[in-house]
């Protein structure tokens, strides 16, 4: 799938996001190596600590549906770019220290990295 495509996706979802304290929607789309897409939004809450982000909404749907090879990742804001917060980083390490992640203002203008350039010597038991 065209790195653009998964941009839309994670955009697409967008409206889905529920941040009703920081107004700050994210979206994100996950490729899994099999070519499946997992979506995922961040999801606020009243008690701020239980706030997850949309990266780790998305990698929860897909482990949680027996998903855990991941080739790439994209990210989008309400606001433009967003990029993945270390949380999140940490997290999805754990299943593909390699994923490709997509983030960028607009589909234009795409930032393509390594999670692995994104969190070095992220921790694994
Ligand atoms: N957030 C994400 O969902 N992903 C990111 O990459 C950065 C931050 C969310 C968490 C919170 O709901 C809001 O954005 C503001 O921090």
């Amino acid at each position: 799938m065209e790195y653009r495509e998964l941009y839309r996706m994670a955009k697409g979802a967008l409206p889905h996001a529920y941040a009703p304290f920081s107004h700050f929607a994210v979206g994100a789309a996950l490729l899994t190596e099999s070519g499946e897409v997992f979506t995922g939004v961040n999801v606020e809450n009243s008690s701020y600590g239980g706030t997850i982000c949309a990266e780790r909404t998305a990698c929860v749907k897909a482990v949680s549906e027996g998903f855990r090879r991941f080739r790439a990742l994209a990210v989008v804001s309400g606001e433009g770019k967003a990029s993945p917060c270390g949380i999140c980083r940490q997290f999805l390490y754990e299943f593909a220290p390699e994923l490709i992640v997509i983030t960028g203002s607009d589909e234009e203008h795409l930032e393509i990295r390594r999670l692995s350039e994104l969190l070095p010597e992220g921790f694994r038991l």
